[in-house]
């Protein structure tokens, strides 16, 4: 049985990666200060899985808590999700980004370096890569910060970089996400922000249960196929099953890797907003309003260094994804 520390596990794609795991083979201990999540997912996640959780409610910039928790278990790896993430509030609060994110990380690679554990596999995102005009992006292209939440993500992979040259038997990994959506199959879970959320599907569910009164559709004047913003949304269940692979992968490998977890197919808004409407045959009323600042036109995932070394590809469609995130809307089970 392997112990595997995952930080953040109670949150949006943490939990739906602890959904994924064997649980014959997992032992979970989950570090969460649940700034933007629920306890309450580990009732779901024992309805989902048989696996066995430990929980518990610290935050990654207290040390002196996270040591207690890895002296304790005997861990064998650690996939680290826990860190803020809203592009927005990093303009207003950078130092509360640097801090959590980037020393929130040096203080869990003290521990790895001090309990000798030898797998690290990190949330990154494509936010590395700016404001790419070359699309798809892919790995080998530099990566630009245009915001601190960003440069936290470019900081903390250029650490694991330097890390693994200075502990040369241990296996990072960073895993560049482009757009999680979607929930799990069962309805149980999903994406459920606490406070208002500013990514673009929780906001269209919203305005699909007549929670909001109509999503804003910022800019619909971009260089794309219909002039609203393109990404490459991803549904979380195939993000969390591209955490397993690399976790699989770091079991036989040392050396530090990183790769884009996307679906390499790009959607704009609108395009997102018919194939939700389809699926579902609800309305999503929505208003066209200037651009939302830092926003980029495109952003979509080349995916072959993850699908040949990883042997890794998404296989769910945005039909799906638009399916999962509505019965997990329409469940009545968000927190
Ligand atoms: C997607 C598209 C918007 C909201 C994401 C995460 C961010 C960070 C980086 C992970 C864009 C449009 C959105 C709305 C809209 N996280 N939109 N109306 O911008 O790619 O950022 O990746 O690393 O936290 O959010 O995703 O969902 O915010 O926007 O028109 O109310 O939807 O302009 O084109 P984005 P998003």
């Amino acid at each position: 049985m392997q112990n595997i520390v995952v930080t953040g596990g109670c949150g949006f794609i943490g939990s739906h990666f602890i959904a994924a795991l064997d649980p014959n083979k997992f032992h979970v201990i989950v570090i969460d200060n649940f700034s933007n999540s629920s306890p309450e997912i580990l009732e779901r996640l024992q309805q989902i899985s048989l696996i066995k959780i430990d929980i518990f409610d610290i935050d990654i910039t207290d040390q002196a808590s996270l040591s207690k928790v890895f002296k304790r278990f005997n861990v064998d790896s650690v996939v680290h999700f826990a860190g803020l993430k809203s592009v927005e509030e990093s303009h207003k609060n950078p130092d509360k980004y640097y801090y959590n994110n980037v020393a929130g990380t040096l203080n869990i690679l003290s521990l790895m370096k001090q309990y000798n554990i030898k797998s690290f596999v990190f949330s990154s995102s494509a936010t590395v890569y700016g404001n790419s005009s070359i699309q798809p992006v892919s790995e080998e292209m530099a990566m630009v910060a245009t915001n601190p939440y960003g440069s936290t993500k470019i900081m903390v992979e250029q650490i694991l970089k330097d890390f693994q040259k200075a502990n040369d038997s241990v296996c990072t990994i960073s895993l560049r996400y482009f757009n999680p959506i979607g929930a799990h199959i069962s309805g149980k879970m999903g994406e459920n922000p606490l406070g208002k959320p500013n990514n673009l599907m929780p906001i269209i569910m919203g305005a699909a249960s007549g929670r909001v009164k109509a999503l804003t559709i910022f800019g619909n004047d971009y260089n794309t196929i219909d002039g609203t913003g393109v990404r490459d949304y991803i549904h979380v269940m195939d993000l969390a099953e591209a955490h397993l692979a690399a976790l699989s992968f770091s079991e036989g490998n040392t050396g530090n890797f990183f790769f884009n977890i996307g679906t390499g197919k790009p959607t704009s808004v609108l395009q997102l907003i018919a194939s939700f409407e389809k699926v579902t045959g609800v309305n999503v009323p929505y208003e066209i309003k200037p651009r939302r600042i830092g926003d980029v036109d495109t952003s979509f995932a080349d995916t072959k260094k993850v699908e040949q070394m990883l042997g890794w590809k998404a296989s769910r469609d945005i039909m799906t994804m638009c399916a999962d995130a509505w019965r997990w809307e329409c469940s009545g089970l968000k927190f």
